[in-house]
């Protein structure tokens, strides 16, 4: 086929997204549209994302989503080759959400469809967007998901390691909540960390003297609540500067633990001798410039390339959808009307 040109639906958490990508023969593919519309209002008095509201907020949305795509890239469902949707992992009610809206629009087109994972989603793109060659080491490091995988194929995934309890993006999220400052507490806490002093508590860096690249983050957001519990019971309240000092030592923790088990996981990596080793990183936590540079500097040291999508295809979008969607139509993937919708899926 000499050009595709793909939908794609995202609404597996809480940004309701639909995207347009071309894939002309011989070109770098073209994003024509991305549209995202976030929740972070709609759960911001409860302190997380309630799956209800959130399903609720997809359903409403994603129809008016799809159209903004479709106008914004200047076609319509006559100009598109196939329909991808995110069919799990995720909050079900919001999968199911974008599952019925592309069932409903394949029905009436007659377009193919094209279920896609979440996570593929993610790891796929460093191809979209620097068109990274196979295989590369990429860490995923959102608000639910953190896992070094080493991609082969855009259906070939090796899990070498991950987080056995919490995801950093969901440790930013509580730390936030816990410290009084707003959600989705990654931007929030990386903001108050600018002023801070990341010294001045002694946090745990968990699982650092075990071998191999599983994390854990749990025990290091309680170990803040605890430094927070003792300022409230000394003082009765955090100042300014408590809050920086506790938002900069955990970014700091958080940083090393990803730094020295990404210095391992590249290590498993190389044993492998790939040709044009790259380390990629992708999720929302990679839009922590800390993080980020910490990473290149870890990568540079053993000789990868480093490669980090822009900060907008980093968190949720339906760019990575639609991408992952050519990725697999174009090897044959086609799914039909009893395409199911999954809360879980591993890779
Ligand atoms: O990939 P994403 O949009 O959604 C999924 O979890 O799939 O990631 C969202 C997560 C949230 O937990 C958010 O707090 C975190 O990424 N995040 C950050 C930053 N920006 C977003 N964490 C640390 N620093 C940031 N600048
Ligand atoms: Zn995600």
């Amino acid at each position: 086929m000499h050009r595709l040109t793909v939908l794609g639906i995202e609404s597996s958490c809480d940004d309701t997204a639909a995207a347009v990508v071309r894939l002309d023969a011989g070109q770098a593919p073209q994003i024509l549209s991305s549209v995202v519309s976030g929740q972070t209002d709609l759960h911001a008095p409860f302190g997380g994302v309630v799956p209800e509201l959130a399903a609720r907020a997809h359903a409403e949305r994603v129809d008016l989503c799809v159209e903004e795509a479709l106008t914004q890239a200047g076609t319509d469902l006559n100009g598109i080759d196939a329909i991808a949707v995110t069919a799990g992992p995720g909050l079900i009610g919001g999968v199911l959400a974008g599952v019925m809206c592309a069932k409903g629009l394949a029905a009436a087109t007659g377009l193919p469809l094209v279920g896609v994972n979440h996570l593929a989603g993610h790891a796929l793109t460093p191809r979209l967007t620097d068109g990274l060659g196979f295989p590369y080491l990429m860490l995923l490091v959102s608000g639910g998901h953190c896992q070094f995988l080493i991609v082969r194929g855009e259906e070939d995934f090796t899990r070498i390691g991950g987080s056995i309890d919490d995801a950093p993006g969901e440790a930013f999220d509580k730390v936030a909540k816990l410290l009084g400052l707003p959600q989705p507490g990654g931007p929030s806490v990386e903001r108050e960390a600018e002023q801070g002093d990341r010294r001045r508590f002694a946090l745990p860096r968990p699982l650092l003297d075990r071998p191999g690249c599983d994390m854990s983050f749990s025990g290091l957001k309680t170990a803040v609540l605890r430094e927070r519990d003792k300022i409230l019971a000394e003082k009765g309240g955090l100042t300014r500067a408590d809050r920086a000092d506790l938002c900069a030592g955990f970014q700091a923790a958080v940083t090393d633990v990803l730094a020295e088990k990404t210095r391992r996981a590249i290590g498993d990596y190389l044993d492998l001798r790939p040709h044009a080793p790259s380390l990629a990183v992708a999720g929302g936590v990679a839009a922590n410039t800390t993080i980020r540079a910490r990473l290149e500097t870890v990568a540079a040291d053993l000789g990868l390339g480093f490669v980090a999508p822009p900060l907008s295809l980093c968190t949720d979008n339906a760019a990575m959808i639609a991408w992952a969607g050519i990725e697999r139509f174009r090897h044959g993937a086609r799914d039909g009307q009893d395409l199911v919708a999954r809360p879980r899926w591993p890779l």
